[in-house]
């Protein structure tokens, strides 16, 4: 009776039920496995008798019912009447992502144009030369090739170097890179870059990941378009398992799940607790308290070497530059969103504005401008003026 009421329980609770009772009963750890093992049946084949790909269990039928939902056979036999079949254009509006096997649309930039586009849509959040941090991914660390190298490297300790895994040294594709920004990118403003500017971006990314191109430098003069990006073949393109590639894609994934040692599994023993020389963990854990990420630094690269602006200082084009990408649609010029934040005196919003805060906010915007004309341009923001 008792392993009937466990089965027809959902498989998690079970599964912590067994591992109470493991816990508390120490005489009775194999009972409790056993019982375990009997709610989540692990036959893990589909139906015509070959193996699930994706390491997954099945669970078992009961009055032919799987014992954690149930499959409405009546809405799968009925018709609908609603929707229509698509057009072949729709399809083709909508087929627009790029893959490894799918090239990007034709089109060309370099990385000049790229280098100008990223200073003025994308430095702001990526940092100088794609450098990333406090909380925004870096796009570059040097050399792909060297880099690639790090991958391998195992941390044994807590200060030595762990594996390097950027766009140059870890994606295997370079489309996953186009596609990103073309879809993705700038984050505030998605879908907002043509084809030949994802080429362009795209080229400096290449550039500052120090890449070579069917044996050609990507230098500050190259110029990338459909063609050559069809050559680019990135230094981890084999480091991935299984091959997923060709014909034996499928059958690859299949094996490879069969056995657990090849993606960290380990056969435990419940019943053998670990006495002494156990391993202590080390590992530093971060939370999240509150609303927000409380040790969230941005921006990432703090210095900027741009020429500054002649003249007197434009607010316009300060705000332009280092503000619209965020203020755009939130706290816009003259908005009067900014009331909220204006009503304990403009003191306060250029001391929060300088430090930057835990809403997002980072401070004086990433910008280097100085404390003077930041709140200068703050005096702009609020005002529309
Ligand atoms: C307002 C900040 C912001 C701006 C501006 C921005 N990004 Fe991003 N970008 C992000 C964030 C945040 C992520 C991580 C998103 C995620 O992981 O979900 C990201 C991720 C990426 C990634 C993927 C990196 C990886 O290793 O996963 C690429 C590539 C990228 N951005 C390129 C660009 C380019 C090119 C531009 C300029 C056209 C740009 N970004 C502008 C914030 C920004
Ligand atoms: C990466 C996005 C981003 C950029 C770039 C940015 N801001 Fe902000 N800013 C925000 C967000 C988000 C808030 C709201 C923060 C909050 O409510 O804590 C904000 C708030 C502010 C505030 C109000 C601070 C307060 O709490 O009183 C000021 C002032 C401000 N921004 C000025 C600027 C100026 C000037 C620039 C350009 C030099 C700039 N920001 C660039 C995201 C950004």
């Amino acid at each position: 009776m008792f392993k009937l009421n466990k089965l027809i329980i959902s498989a998690s609770i079970a599964a912590s039920a067994a591992l109470f009772m493991t816990a508390c009963n120490g005489d009775d750890t194999s009972t409790a496995g056993a019982s375990h093992s009997g709610a989540t049946a692990s036959a893990v084949a589909y139906t015509n008798g070959k193996a699930v790909i994706d390491g997954g269990t099945t669970y078992p039928v009961i009055n032919g019912k799987t014992s954690d939902y149930v499959i409405d056979k009546q809405a799968e036999s009925e018709t609908f009447n609603y929707g229509r079949t698509p057009t072949a254009n729709e399809i083709a509006a909508w087929d627009t992502d790029v893959t490894h096997i799918k090239l990007p649309p034709e089109g060309s930039g370099s990385v000049e144009e790229g280098e100008e586009l990223y200073e003025e849509k994308c430095v702001m959040c990526h940092g100088d030369f794609g450098s990333g941090g406090g909380g925004y991914p870096s796009l570059s660390k040097g050399n792909a090739v060297e880099l690639q190298k790090t991958l391998t490297n195992q941390r044994f300790d807590p200060d030595a170097d762990g594996p390097s895994r950027f766009f140059g040294s870890y994606w295997p594709q370079a489309s996953t890179m186009w596609w990103y920004i073309h879809d993705g990118m700038p984050h505030p403003m998605t879908k907002s870059l043509s084809v030949d500017e994802t080429y362009a971006l795209t080229a400096y990314m290449l550039n500052i990941n120090e890449m070579v191109v069917d044996g050609v430098e990507v230098d500050d003069d190259y110029v990338l378009d459909q063609e050559k990006f069809a050559k680019i073949v990135m230094p981890n393109v084999d480091g991935f398992e299984p091959e997923i590639r060709g014909k034996d894609g499928v059958e690859n994934v299949r094996a490879y799940f069969q056995v657990a040692s090849n993606f960290g599994g380990q056969k435990v023993n419940p019943s053998e607790r670990c006495m002494k020389d156990c391993l202590e963990p080390t590992a530093k854990a971060t939370y999240i308290s509150g609303t927000g990420i409380s040790d969230f630094l941005p921006p990432m690269a703090t210095v900027r070497d741009l020429p500054k602006a002649e003249g007197g200082f434009d607010a316009k084009a300060a705000y332009e530059s280092n503000c619209a990408m965020c203020h755009a649609s939130y706290l816009a010029p003259g908005s009067s969103d900014w009331k909220g934040y204006t009503a304990h005196g403009m003191d306060q919003v250029y001391a929060k504005g300088i430090a930057g805060t835990e809403g997002g906010m980072p401070p004086k915007g990433g910008s280097s401008l100085s404390d003077k004309d930041f709140k200068t341009l703050v005096d702009y923001m609020v005002s529309g003026k």
